[in-house]
């Protein structure tokens, strides 16, 4: 009998039909990973009931099996609101003071995890290969294991993993981090992460086999790679070109009045650096008056998790610090910021960045940022606008084209605003050139194909491919 793909994530986007792609970077991730092959994607449906049907709700679209699951509020608040993102996201995220711990969230995470495992050992057979997504589901590999199965089962986490001291502070973080070791693949988005996880594996008593990122734990073997997550580059570039004719698109560039437009697009998430960026427009404005009037910044920043009093907080201000700043730089025909909350279509996004002279993606920290990807591949290559960049992106790894920041410093990441709306067609184009071949090579399928080889091939013992062995291997194994 084929192999199934189980792909395990806590949403999952259930889309109307099997053509209509689902916006978001793990959605499209996991849409890539299971075409064209006979699989299952299993989590949570988004619904939050009452009296949860405790089976879950099955659809059939093409060669995917949706399988999903609702939940009840005590568990969405605990689990998903509570120990994923009130604990996990911020000290993954390497924000330690935002981190609530309670033990009610923590028993909350761990029985949706079990709930998981449940459903899941019902459907499971024993060739399926197993592919779970980010950080809600840590402990889900040991729970099958302890429920007897024997799959090959991999884990790709989309956030950042933070160095062992950091990871060390979350309380359980045995029960939680170092239950990992029941994966048989573990993939990250960058070498720095994989040397942070391989790090504290060995000091909670890993042993190297034979290098850091092939680990043994009680007899059982795992393997850490880095793995950088794509987007769908071509049909990204080919969306990108079409959208230039629709009239959202033609509006919005006449609506700027033959002013350049600076971009940013994130989840409004305090992860995403929003009031540094405010910081540094403001300065950017300040220290460079010849573009008062001349430029026009685009925040689009639909709202996220707004449940978390953390995302309330970040709501308030970043919407606060853009109206002080369009308030004391602006007048009656020129408005600096324009911040908007919408979510937008793949379509209209793409041709908005496109537009843009400048695309500014400045998060504090971020496991990759695909917005930054898909900054790159929407521009025209005749014309092509300029990446700024945050250092403490992984995108910022491949992405050696962009002008490379830090968010916390506000005058450098203004200078580099400036450089780039200044920069000369010619030194323009050789960044994108450079940036553009790379997100060719490494697309969202090349992504998924890697971590599925690499997962399946014999006790998931050969080598991750070249292009994501870590060059500092030796320096952790030494
Ligand atoms: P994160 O996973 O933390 O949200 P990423 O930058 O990696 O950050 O991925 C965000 C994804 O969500 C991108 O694919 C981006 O295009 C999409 N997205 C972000 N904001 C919007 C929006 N306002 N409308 C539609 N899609 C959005
Ligand atoms: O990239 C991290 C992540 O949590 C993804 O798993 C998810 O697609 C995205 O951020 C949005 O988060 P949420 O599902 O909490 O709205």
């Amino acid at each position: 009998m084929v192999a199934r793909l189980i792909v395990i994530s806590n949403r999952v986007a259930v889309p109307e039909s099997a053509s209509e792609a689902s916006a978001g970077g793990l959605a499209v991730a996991v849409q890539a990973a299971l075409s064209g092959r006979e699989g299952i994607w299993f989590g949570w449906s988004g619904r939050v009931t009452e009296d949860p049907n405790p089976h879950p709700q099955t659809r059939r679209i093409g060669t995917t099996t949706y399988v999903v699951l609702d939940l009840a509020p005590g568990d969405f608040n605990e689990y998903y609101n509570g120990f994923a993102n009130r604990v996990l996201w911020p000290i993954l995220h390497y924000r330690l003071d935002l981190a609530e711990f309670n033990r009610s969230d923590l028993s909350g995470y761990q029985r949706v995890n079990n709930y998981f495992a449940d459903n899941l050992s019902r459907i499971l057979r024993p060739n399926d290969i197993v592919w779970v997504h980010d950080y809600h589901l840590m402990p889900l590999a040991k729970l099958l294991r302890e429920r007897g199965h024997e799959n090959r089962i991999g884990y790709f986490l989309h956030v950042p993993c933070p160095p062992p001291d950091i990871l060390t502070a979350l309380p359980k973080h045995r029960e939680i981090v170092g239950s990992l070791v029941a994966f048989d693949l573990i993939g990250l988005q960058t070498e720095n992460d994989c040397e942070n996880l391989s790090r504290y594996l060995l000091r909670q008593g890993a042993r190297r086999a034979p290098d850091a990122f092939n680990l043994e734990v009680n007899g059982r073997k795992v393997k850490l790679g880095a793995f950088p997550v794509g987007i769908e580059t071509l049909k990204f570039e080919r969306t990108a070109r079409r959208a230039a004719a629709t009239t959202l698109i033609k509006e919005t560039a006449e609506s700027l009045s033959g002013r350049a437009m600076v971009m940013s697009v994130d989840r409004l998430d305090y992860s995403k650096g929003l009031p540094n960026r405010m910081d540094a427009i403001e300065r950017f404005l300040t220290l460079y008056p010849e573009w008062r009037g001349r430029v026009t910044f685009l925040q689009i920043a639909p709202k996220s998790r707004s449940e978390i009093q953390e995302y309330m907080e970040i709501d308030r201000q970043v919407s606060t610090l853009a109206g002080q700043i369009n308030g004391r730089h602006g007048d009656v025909t020129w408005t600096p910021i324009r911040y908007v909350n919408r979510v937008y279509s793949r379509a209209a996004l793409a041709g908005l960045y496109r537009l843009a002279r400048v695309g500014l993606v400045t998060p504090l920290r971020d496991g990759m940022n695909l917005v930054a990807k898909e900054y790159v591949a929407a521009q025209d290559p005749e014309n092509p606008g300029v990446l700024v960049l945050s250092q403490f992106a992984g995108a910022a790894d491949e992405l050696d084209g962009a002008l490379i920041v830090n968010p916390h410093e506000p005058e450098a990441v203004a200078a580099a605003i400036r450089f780039g709306l200044e920069m000369p067609l010619e030194a323009r184009q050789a960044r994108y050139e450079r940036m553009i071949s790379v997100l060719r090579k490494n697309d969202i399928n090349s992504w998924a194909e890697r971590f599925l080889a690499a997962l399946q091939s014999p006790d998931c013992e050969e080598d991750v491919p070249p292009a994501s062995l870590p060059s500092s291997a030796a320096k952790v194994a030494g």
